[in-house]
């Protein structure tokens, strides 16, 4: 599998007053063509803004402070306003926790499906409508002909969120960033669409960064993940190695703090301690004054990577052996 979009020593800066904070802390990452990426950290963590950066999607405050982003190998980070305009939704779309939130309540679906095509110069009104109910059978909607004819408030969240679902993918973007796209969903529309994006990246194709607080979500979608932690990487490998061999001790927390079914929705409870504000000055490893095997040195300076197996990369003294 090729390389579809490779993140270099990315840095985001949230202002806040007349200060800038760091957010996202000089990370690194790839995307193969056609995989599922996972994404997985607590709540504060900095996956959001990794997400809004690959596109550009401008948000207040929040600034982009080094780093280079390549996509098919094309810096995104040159392209102007108009070519990032351009490649947003249609090569690059992304769905976010709140669906709801994110349609339109006036507007019927269908259209609101419609409008990313619109938007991409598919002029035609006739051939627009096919396309729509082309897109959402395939991706198995239920009644597509009444369902374009809905308003969102008829729908309930996993609906709405598959309509988000096929507003991102009708253009067949080659990736789809998912952010939380379950969070605010019972159990049973999670499922669902876990499956639908499994059937995505399947069937048209598109590799998915899917970003979770949840790692036992994350290990069973995806082929590799990325472990996030106060704006950094400390570990990424393959989702079964990291799932079943956690090296940095926050990873391991992670894997106790998976919410049983039942505590869906609940956040995590038994990792003590509190994500760092960004606020706040820090040095070393991030994780250090919750880890419990932390010592005076981890605060010293950021680690360097250990490589452990095939792909399986650790920032951690301990997983280092040099901290017992
Ligand atoms: N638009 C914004 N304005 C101010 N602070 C922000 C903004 N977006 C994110 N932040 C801050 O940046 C940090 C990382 O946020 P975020 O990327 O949303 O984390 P996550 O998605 O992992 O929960 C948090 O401290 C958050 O409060
Ligand atoms: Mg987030």
């Amino acid at each position: 599998m090729g390389t579809l979009l490779e993140v270099k020593h990315l840095s985001v800066g949230v202002r806040r007053g007349n200060k800038t904070f760091l957010a996202v802390d000089d990370i690194s990452f790839r995307i193969d063509e056609g995989e599922i990426l996972g994404l997985v950290g607590e709540s504060g963590c900095g996956k959001s803004l990794t997400c809004l950066s690959i596109p550009a999607l401008p948000a207040q405050a929040v600034e982009r402070l080094s780093g280079e982003i390549l996509f098919q190998g094309r810096s995104l980070t040159s392209f102007s306003p108009e070519e990032l305009t351009r490649i947003r939704g249609r090569e690059i779309s992304m769905i976010f926790q709140e669906p709801a939130a994110a349609l339109n309540p006036l507007h019927r679906i269908g259209d609101q499906i419609a409008e990313t095509l619109e938007l991409h110069g598919l002029a035609d009104k006739r051939k627009r409508r096919a396309e729509v109910l082309q897109i959402m059978e395939k991706l198995g909607l239920p009644e597509p002909e009444k369902l374009a004819r809905a308003y969102p408030h008829e729908l309930s969240g996993g609906m709405c969120q598959r309509v988000m679902i096929a507003i991102a993918v009708i253009c067949r973007p080659a990736l789809l960033l998912a952010d939380e796209p379950t969070t605010a969903l019972d159990t049973a529309s999670e499922s669902q669409i876990l499956e639908l994006l499994q059937k995505i990246n399947r069937d048209l194709g598109a590799a998915i960064l899917l970003v979770s607080h949840d790692l036992g979500l994350i290990s069973r979608v995806c082929r590799r993940t990325l472990v996030m932690y106060a704006g950094k990487i400390l570990e990424s490998g393959d989702s079964e190695d990291i799932f079943s061999r956690p090296a940095h001790p926050y990873t391991q927390s992670l894997i106790g703090a998976i919410p049983r079914r039942q505590q869906k929705g609940k956040p995590l409870a038994n990792i003590p301690g509190k994500v760092p504000s960004i606020e706040d000055p820090r040095s070393g490893c991030p994780f250090a004054p919750r880890c419990v095997y932390a010592q005076a040195r981890c605060a010293a300076a950021f680690p360097e990577e250990t490589p452990l197996s095939a792909g399986h990369r650790v920032y951690c003294l301990r997983a280092a052996g040099i901290v017992t």
